[in-house]
């Protein structure tokens, strides 16, 4: 699969998820888990559609074995720091370290996105054609 396409599918059913949450905090008038839904939706719908983007406009990447490694760790990051996160702000402070490693995780694989960004716009100048001979 195209990393963009995953990004995409991924985006879109961690949002419908996220947006159960809210739902669920709105009805219940318990908001306490805001931090955890805000950052699932962020991270898992707004940046990771974001990436989707990116990899769709360059399509050399689609199948860059580095981009789909960034695509999966920011999935499996951002669900297990919302799950931490979410845990606890709602009582059980010992999910800390599944909120501090999903983070991490996070991290890390912006960083590899940075790497990949950085890469491709730099390529993408030196490769730009030469302007066209006057006729
Ligand atoms: C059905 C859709 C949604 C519902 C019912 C919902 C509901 C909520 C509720 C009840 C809160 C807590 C508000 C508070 O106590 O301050 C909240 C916070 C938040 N939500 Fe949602 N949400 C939805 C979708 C989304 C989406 C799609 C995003 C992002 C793209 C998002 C981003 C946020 C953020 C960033 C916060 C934290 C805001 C703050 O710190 O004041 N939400 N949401
Ligand atoms: C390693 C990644 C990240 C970590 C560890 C982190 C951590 C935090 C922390 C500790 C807070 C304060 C929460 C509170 O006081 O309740 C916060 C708030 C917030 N962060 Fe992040 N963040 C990260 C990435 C991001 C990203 C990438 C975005 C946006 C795309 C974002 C958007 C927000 C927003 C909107 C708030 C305020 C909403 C709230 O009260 O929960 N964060 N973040």
């Amino acid at each position: 699969m195209k990393a963009s396409s995953l990004s995409f599918q991924a985006a879109v059913l961690i949002v419908i998820a996220g947006m159960a949450w809210g739902l669920q905090m709105a009805i219940s008038q318990d908001h306490s888990a805001h931090p955890a839904h805000a950052h699932l939706n962020l991270l898992g719908w707004v940046s990771l559609f974001l990436f989707g983007l990116y990899y769709r406009r360059h399509p050399a990447l689609e199948r860059d074995r580095r981009a789909h490694v960034q695509v999966w760790s920011w999935l499996v990051g951002t669900v297990v720091m919302a799950i931490g996160v979410g845990l606890v702000h709602t009582g059980t402070v010992s999910a800390e370290p599944l909120a501090a490693g999903g983070s991490f995780i996070v991290f890390a694989s912006m960083l590899l996105f940075a790497w990949l960004l950085f890469q491709t716009e730099r390529a993408g100048a030196s490769a730009r054609p030469a302007a066209a001979p006057a006729e």
